[in-house]
């Protein structure tokens, strides 16, 4: 599957998320579906003054195929030049965020407020493309408020200045999270752009997901969240029926622990083994019968041992039980903040 000039093994795709899109999600999602991933958002500031820990977002795994890096910034200029740093860790594209809608992003100039000066953004493309020998692609809102839509116009001056395609999140930037992404809006960009168009927003679970894939203009779609509370969604929304998913616990248990050898390739620290498996496991086991319970045990282990004993307890109890039906409540907010 090719979006302009970028191949995927899929259309269905991993959105970017700050604090979770680095190396081992991306791989075992790409690993258990996903047909191609984007980093988490990285500062072009922090590339350009050589922050150490910005040059570690930046590393890929030698298995990962389909990966762009995303960058954010303000400045045409430092955004071109990080654009040359991050190329040369091999990603297959680079991504701008002209998505996020956090203040200290926006107040600075960079994420969604990018949507607002439409005259400078082609020579902000520019720059960047002359920067870089690898694809430019976007990922926008659709506008700054109800009141400005405008995501036709900026997939049209991206077409103009070379970039490959356009990921939109259904939402502006005025109702963060709140509110439905709005599909109707998505569909008819997608079926006027010149540019593949990605769509993206509330594409919860694997039912919603293969709805969407049945009935979509877009060329892609992009899951976030789902993939959090569900990691088998791409694989299961391919299925004849994506209502009955064949995982079961021991199958949870399993990539819980593959994502912790991936977490051990991209970080030594013991703390953030803790902190990121516990975070990844709640998340992950959200729906199981009994869940409320075993987090609280969770979030009192001070090690990673006692998590792991403590999740391998609960998933195989309940793989003995009933193979343990996932329910998850799609009506309840779920992460209603993030950087896109
Ligand atoms: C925790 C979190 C972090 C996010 N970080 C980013 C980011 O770094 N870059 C970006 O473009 N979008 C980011 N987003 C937005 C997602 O990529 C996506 O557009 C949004 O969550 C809607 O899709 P979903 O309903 O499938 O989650 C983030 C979202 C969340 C929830």
């Amino acid at each position: 599957m090719k979006l302009g000039s970028v191949s995927f093994d899929s259309p269905l795709l991993l959105a970017p998320m700050s604090a979770i899109c680095h190396f081992p999600f991306r791989l075992l999602m790409e690993e258990l579906g996903a047909g191609g991933t984007v980093s988490e958002l990285i500062s072009c500031h922090g590339i350009n003054y050589g922050n150490e820990k910005t040059r570690q977002m930046l590393r890929i795994h030698p298995k990962e195929r389909n990966v762009g890096i995303q960058l954010f910034g303000e400045d045409p200029l430092a955004m071109a030049k990080s654009a040359a740093v991050a190329q040369e860790y091999g990603p297959k594209f680079i991504d701008i965020n002209m998505g996020c809608p956090v203040r200290k992003v926006v107040s600075k100039g960079g994420g969604s407020a990018l949507l607002k000066d439409t005259k400078s953004l082609a020579q902000f493309f520019k720059g960047m493309k002359e920067a870089i020998d690898i694809p430019l692609t976007i990922k926008i809102r659709t506008g700054w408020d109800h009141d400005s839509i405008n995501a036709n116009e900026v997939v049209n001056i991206a077409e103009g200045e070379g970039v490959e395609f356009v990921a939109i999140h259904g939402r502006t930037r005025t109702q963060q999270y709140k509110g439905s992404a709005n599909w109707d809006l998505l569909e008819e960009v997608a079926t006027q752009s010149p540019l593949p168009i990605i769509g993206n927003g509330d594409l919860h679970s694997a039912p919603l997901t293969q709805e969407r894939m049945k009935k979509t203009n877009c060329h892609a779609l992009m899951l976030g969240r789902g993939p959090l509370r569900d990691p088998f969604i791409f694989l299961t929304s391919y299925l004849d029926d994506p209502t009955q998913s064949p995982f079961s616990p021991k199958d949870f248990l399993e990539i819980i622990f593959v994502y912790l050898e991936l977490l051990r390739d991209y970080s030594d620290m013991e703390r953030t083994h803790l902190i990121q498996m516990r975070k990844m496991i709640v998340w992950f086991v959200a729906g199981f019968d009994g869940v409320s319970e075993f987090r609280g045990k969770l979030f009192a282990s001070k090690e990673l041992t006692e998590v792991l004993d403590h999740t391998q307890e609960f998933l195989l109890g309940l793989e003995e039980k009933d193979r343990g039906r996932k329910k998850v409540d799609l009506q309840k907010p779920f992460m209603m903040g993030g950087h896109g």
